[in-house]
């Protein structure tokens, strides 16, 4: 299937991402979010990352101004009618998930493709809400997306070959590297990641170490590029809860419990980067880190 417009719902840390990635491989790109300051704000990303491309001299300055020139920016859900493919990144929730599925279901022509970017939530449930489900994949990019070589694909029980063959190729033509897996909660990256991440939470919670001996011995120790807690902020904290309780739940099991200090700082809005504080401070969300937690 070719795919030439693509549409993107969600225009966060992840959908932005993939729209920069998808308008370099040469797509059109329809980024739809339902706040309007979601979609300014997911254009001043993709502005800003193509700029450091550019510098880097990983990008030409003409690729930039053409890969920008074919994003739109769309406040309707039915600006996505013209897309061929449609991957969905907003929140980390089924409810709003499957509300979305059930609308674009009515916009799109049966041949048109929805993926999914979902962290963890199960592909066939949210494809049994459309007309089409052997039209449904997961397709999960990891963040930032213009960097990380991986997009686990997911298949829903439904999923057919050649939705699973139009995507993989698409995933290949931005530079990505598809491998695919099946459908569990947290697939395979967030059913490894999350746990690690979650220990780490719980080392804070009973007062192992700080958040900044955490990090700096999973960094040292370990050669991992991130620590797990400056990792849990970039991913944004309300997300790793939101694939603890998917993991919890899915897999029934007790070692995936949510620790409770991770529970109360999205109580309390303390999001990570995205919103300027989580278990370190940010100059802003989105922003440089400023001070130890
Ligand atoms: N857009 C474009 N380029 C970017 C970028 C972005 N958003 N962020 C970083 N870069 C580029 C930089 O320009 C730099 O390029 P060069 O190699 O050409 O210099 C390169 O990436 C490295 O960046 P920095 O030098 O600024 O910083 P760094 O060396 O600390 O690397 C990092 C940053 C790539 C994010 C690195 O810290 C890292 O790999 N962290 C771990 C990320 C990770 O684990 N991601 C997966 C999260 S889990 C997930 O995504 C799944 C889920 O469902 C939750
Ligand atoms: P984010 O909080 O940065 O952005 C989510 C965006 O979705 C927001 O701009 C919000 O306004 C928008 N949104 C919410 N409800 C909507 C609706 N009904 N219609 C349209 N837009 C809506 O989140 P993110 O980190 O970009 O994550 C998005 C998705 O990608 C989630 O499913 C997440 O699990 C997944 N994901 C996240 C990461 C990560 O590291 N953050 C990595 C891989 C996958």
């Amino acid at each position: 299937m070719n795919i030439e417009t693509l549409g993107v719902i969600g225009a966060g840390q992840m959908g932005s991402g993939i729209a920069h990635v998808a308008a370099l491989a040469g797509r059109n790109v329809i980024l739809h979010d339902v706040l309007e300051a979601a979609r300014e704000g997911g254009r001043r990303t993709i502005e800003r990352n193509l700029a450091r491309q550019v510098e880097k001299g990983k990008v030409e300055a003409g690729a930039r101004d053409a890969a920008l020139s074919r994003i739109t920016l769309a406040p309707s859900l039915d600006d996505l009618a013209g897309c061929q493919l449609v991957v969905e990144a907003a929140v980390e929730d089924e409810a709003v998930k499957r509300d979305l599925f059930r609308k674009l279901d009515a916009v799109l022509p049966d041949t048109a493709i929805l993926a999914s970017n979902t962290s963890s939530i199960s592909i066939t449930r949210l494809a049994a809400v459309t007309r089409q489900p052997q039209n449904f994949i997961g397709m999960h990019f990891m963040n930032p997306v213009p960097v990380m070589q991986l997009v686990e694909i997911i298949r829903g029980i439904a999923t057919s070959d050649e939705t699973t063959a139009a995507v993989v190729s698409l995933a290949k033509e931005m530079g990505k590297t598809p491998v695919e897996c099946r459908d569990f909660p947290g697939f395979v990256s967030n059913r490894i990641l999350m746990p690690m991440l979650n220990e780490a939470v719980f080392a804070v919670h009973e007062g192992v170490a700080t958040p900044d001996a955490v990090d700096t011995i999973m960094k040292l120790g370990m050669n991992h590029p991130m620590g797990p807690l400056t990792l849990a902020d970039f991913i944004g904290l309300d997300t790793c809860l939101s694939i603890l309780r998917v993991l919890h739940q899915g897999l029934g099991d007790d070692k995936y419990r949510p620790c409770p200090l991770l529970v109360q700082m999205v109580d309390a809005g303390w999001l990570g980067r995205k919103a300027g504080r989580g278990f370190y401070t940010y100059s802003g969300p989105g922003g440089d880190r400023v001070q130890k937690g």
